[in-house]
């Protein structure tokens, strides 16, 4: 059943995807839920690095408008995650705190964004009794960490792969199971490709799901390419 699943970024309700999963099957859950602040009206023409702008229509194109961040999930979303994963990182924990136990274990992500009205970082809650932990990591409107291998940008909050790859290096171990039911641009599904380490994503939006697909699909041409995994 869960051989089924794996490897695959699924397009559902990841409610039913998780209901589907035994106890503790997942070894690591990394994921990003909707933060439930509206993100997707205030848009953020990366590319033509436009500054954000809370008229949509000002800098249409670049991400459609939505309403998938309107609200967090339900706690049943929450229950379910603690239910089937024996360990979770869970991005934007700082707007879940009712949902999630005290932790020692956060992360900062320090976006390296310099002095303006963006936040410096984003946190990101953690079930690992570990010490809190920093990763720098450059992404602010066209500058980006790696410059020379720059993503495309496909989701209004899509994290940046390297940053993934550095948080599975450092919180998972060869051959464990990560799932992240709500994977926007695929993000989690390309960085696990690039461990060699096996996946489920769940995604409900049908835009979203498909170019993230074609994502995912362009990065195992690339790893072909070079004859195997990095
Ligand atoms: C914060 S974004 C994730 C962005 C992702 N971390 C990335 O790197 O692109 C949350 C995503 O969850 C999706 N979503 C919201 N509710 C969902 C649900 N019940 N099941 C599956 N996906 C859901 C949204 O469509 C959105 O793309």
């Amino acid at each position: 059943m869960i051989a089924d699943l794996m490897d695959k970024i699924i397009n559902a309700d990841c409610l039913t995807v998780l209901k589907q999963l035994p106890d503790k099957s997942i070894d690591l859950i990394l994921t990003d839920p909707p933060y439930g602040i509206n993100v997707s009206k205030s848009v953020y023409n990366v590319e033509a690095g436009q500054k954000r702008s809370h008229n949509a229509k000002a800098v249409a194109g670049t991400y459609k408008h939505a309403d998938w961040d309107s609200a967090i999930p339900a706690k049943e979303y929450f229950d379910e995650m603690e239910r089937v994963a024996k360990h979770r990182i869970i991005f934007g924990g700082n707007y879940f705190t009712e949902y999630l136990k005290p932790s020692s274990g956060w992360i900062f992500w320090d976006k390296n964004n310099g002095s303006n009205d963006f936040g410096d970082g984003e946190l990101a809650w953690t079930d690992f009794n570990k010490a809190i932990r920093k990763y720098q990591y450059t992404w602010n409107g066209m500058l980006q960490q790696d410059m020379k291998n720059k993503e495309v940008r496909i989701h209004p909050t899509q994290k940046p792969v390297g940053l993934l790859m550095q948080i599975l290096r450092d919180y998972s171990d060869a051959g464990w199971l990560v799932m992240d039911p709500f994977s926007g641009s695929g993000s989690t599904a390309i960085a696990c490709e690039r461990w060699g380490l096996p996946f489920i994503c769940v995604e409900r939006d049908i835009d979203y799901y498909k170019a993230s697909v074609e994502r995912l699909n362009d990065e195992r041409k690339q790893l072909n390419l070079f004859n195997g995994r990095y």
